[in-house]
């Protein structure tokens, strides 16, 4: 078994003149490549700060990050965009595509930031697969929520990432919607044999995942493997 994801002692604390906030507080945490791991917790308990800590989004008070053998600690903003674009990919809950591009640009964005060529047909495969072919030149405002996710998930797939990160990917969408994007991004997942990083609130969800682990307060409180009968 590899580690794709290593966590040592990260914390992060918001400072102001006034105050000291801590969100997470020490947290030891590994990951093995090819695995599925959910994240839960109450809202507030600090999982959307984690994930973006782990996907070097954002960087850590103290402690260490490292992400597919790469120390995250001491890269500059763009070394580490560098480094996402190259092994991460990213669901957010809000679906995050750019407003002025339409469903295929957007899922050529990572792959264009990489410099890859003949790129269309690439994008087109991934659109195929999340079922929206016919949605090739519609704009994000255009697509309902559920069609905005899809062309997300494609777009998060398109640089074939080492690791993957979904922030309530299903959030806000409704129940059948939900399960239509879960069951495609299993799918997907499972195609690509990425490691899986989804918060969420479902334990529906959760439980398709090979391991829980559960934020309150900034701790891990509780880290379970699903053991197969
Ligand atoms: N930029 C920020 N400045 C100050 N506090 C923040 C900032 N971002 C998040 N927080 C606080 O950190 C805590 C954890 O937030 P978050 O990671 O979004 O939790 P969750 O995703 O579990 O709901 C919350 O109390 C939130 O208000
Ligand atoms: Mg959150």
């Amino acid at each position: 078994m590899e580690t794709i994801l290593n966590i040592k002692e990260v914390s992060k604390q918001y400072k102001s003149a006034a105050s000291s906030l801590t969100i997470l507080d020490h947290i030891n945490f590994s990951i093995q490549r090819g695995s599925t791991v959910s994240i839960t917790g109450p809202s507030g308990s600090g999982k959307t700060t984690f994930l973006g800590l782990c996907a070097g989004l954002d960087r850590a008070t103290s402690g260490s990050v490292e992400l597919n053998h790469v120390v995250l600690d001491q890269l500059s903003e763009d070394e580490r965009a560098a480094v996402r674009n190259r092994y991460v990919g990213f669901i957010f809950q809000n679906f995050q595509l750019l407003p002025t591009l339409t469903a295929i640009e957007n899922i050529m964005v990572p792959l264009e930031l990489r410099g890859e060529k003949n790129i269309r047909p690439r994008a087109m495969e991934l659109l195929d697969k999340v079922g929206l072919t016919d949605r090739a030149n519609h704009y994000p405002v255009q697509l309902s929520g559920g069609e905005q996710q899809r062309v997300s998930l494609a777009r998060a797939f398109s640089n074939t990432p080492a690791i993957l990160f979904a922030d309530e990917p299903t959030g806000n969408l409704d129940g059948e919607t939900s399960e239509k994007v879960i069951r495609l991004l299993f799918d997907l997942n499972k195609e690509a044999g990425t490691t899986l990083v989804i918060v969420t609130h479902d334990l529906e969800l959760a439980s398709r995942t090979d391991r829980i682990i559960k934020l309150k307060s900034g701790v891990i409180i509780a880290d379970e493997q699903k053991t197969y009968a």
